[in-house]
């Protein structure tokens, strides 16, 4: 897919008023600090559509972007920030579950990890979560520039193995870094495919 527009359109902390129109929307969730902005500047090749920041808990919003006009990327806040306030804590994990419970154009999430780590339980509770709420997903191993092949290789299939001891299958995975564009045709075709296949609305 070639991008040839991508705008901020809103950033608010209610689902309630986020975009009315009906285009398909794809979320970017996962720890604070894994990469999800960066990844979203990655895919869009802009430097700073999506703030980022070496301090995790940078995005605090549901952002809306809107590409080649016709679908929406969502920036979400990270969970699993340990020094934000308990009270900060709550309030984000409120509007994120109302986000994915509620947001009708939500068509998949993608859920990021970062590819360094071993399988973190708040990462598989998330996923768990997802499918009893039976919002697809698909998991983006970040930060792959971090590790030699073969040490990312043994990542990957370790998480796969855990992942198989809960799901049937492994979902779709995509191995990315944002610094070195690995991973972007992939992922930008991925989600062409599902809009050319998603039934008009
Ligand atoms: P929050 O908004 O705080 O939840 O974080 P985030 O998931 O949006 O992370 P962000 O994109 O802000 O990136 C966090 C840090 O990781 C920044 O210092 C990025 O430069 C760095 N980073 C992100 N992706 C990559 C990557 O693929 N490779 C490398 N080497 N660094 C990365
Ligand atoms: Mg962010």
């Amino acid at each position: 897919m070639q991008i040839k527009s991508a705008e901020f359109v809103m950033s608010n902390s209610d689902v309630a008023k986020c975009p009315k129109d009906r285009l398909p929307e794809y979320a970017f969730i996962g720890r604070s600090n894994v990469g999800k902005s960066s990844l979203i500047n990655m895919l869009m090749q802009r430097k700073s559509l999506a703030k980022t920041s070496g301090r995790p808990g940078k995005t605090q919003l549901i952002n809306h972007f809107i590409i080649n006009k016709q679908w929406y990327l969502v920036d979400l806040p990270g969970y699993g920030y340990a020094r934000v306030s308990k009270k900060a804590k709550k309030t984000f994990q409120k509007f994120i579950t109302q986000y994915f419970e509620k947001r009708q154009q939500l068509v998949l999430a993608f859920v990021l990890v970062d590819c360094r780590h071993e399988p973190q339980p708040i990462d598989l509770e998330f996923m768990q979560y997802l499918g009893e709420n039976q919002i697809p997903f698909s998991i983006v191993f970040t930060k792959a520039d971090k590790l030699k092949p073969k040490a990312l290789e043994r990542n990957i299939k370790a998480y796969e193995q855990k992942m198989l001891e809960s799901w049937e299958i492994m979902p779709p995975y995509f191995i990315t870094s944002s610094s070195s564009a690995m991973g972007r045709d992939e992922l930008l075709q991925y989600i062409d495919q599902i809009n050319t296949d998603l039934p008009s609305i």
